[in-house]
């Protein structure tokens, strides 16, 4: 199966802890160095032309390694016929829409408040769709183990620290966002 060719690149395969899930309400306050701004958008250009592969090694390896994922996931949805492939076309689909997500937080990595404004909302959609904030971090795990083959040696312990600080940007304003959508439903 491709799970199985992609597994090759899991060899040395550090746990990557993101962010600590504590309290309902730690909003964390996350800024990125223009140097981190630089890296990430120069080592985007790379990615991005491998970006249905690395999409579909995160979308393998996020229920390979976190199968409460994909359950979470397919909890959400509906979904009465358990057939696995159709199964895995949802979440290989939503691989696709974190890449091009990532894709669009790249684009706008300088314009600091439509970017909240972005993911913010992001947050409020995903508390629409029922996805708890406790799982936002294996996406940002799974994403690094993806792309480091792809860089090679290219790869650096900046550029790792600029994408964790990214994800942890992005996953904690997620939460805010779900936060945010969750009290608005509550005071309705
Ligand atoms: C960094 C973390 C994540 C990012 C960047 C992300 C991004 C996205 C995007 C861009 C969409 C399409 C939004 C739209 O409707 O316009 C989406 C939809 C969705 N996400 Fe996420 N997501 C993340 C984590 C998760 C997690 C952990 C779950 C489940 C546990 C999840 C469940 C869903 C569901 C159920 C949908 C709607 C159906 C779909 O579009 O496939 N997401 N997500």
């Amino acid at each position: 199966t491709f799970c199985s060719i992609v597994d090759i690149f899991a060899v040395f395969r550090p746990k990557i802890i993101m962010a600590e899930e504590g309290g309902e309400d730690v909003a964390v306050q996350v800024s990125l160095s223009a140097e981190s701004r630089q890296v990430i958008r120069q080592s985007w250009r790379e990615i991005q032309e491998d970006i249905s592969r690395v999409g579909v090694i995160v979308f393998c390896r996020l229920f390979e390694t976190h199968p409460e994922y994909k359950d979470a996931f397919l909890v959400v949805r509906d979904i009465d016929d358990l057939e696995t492939l159709r199964n895995s076309r949802e979440l290989r689909a939503h691989s696709l829409s974190v890449m091009s997500f990532i894709e669009k937080t790249v684009a706008r990595i300088d314009q600091d408040e439509l970017l909240f404004e972005l993911i913010l909302d992001l947050g409020k959609k995903h508390y629409q769709y029922n996805a708890l904030p406790k799982y936002y971090q294996f996406m940002g795990e799974e994403f690094i183990q993806a792309v480091q083959p792809v860089l090679k040696e290219r790869w650096s312990s900046d550029l790792e620290e600029a994408w964790k600080t990214l994800f942890l940007y992005i996953t904690s304003t997620m939460k805010r966002g779900f936060q945010q959508a969750q009290r608005d439903q509550n005071h309705i």
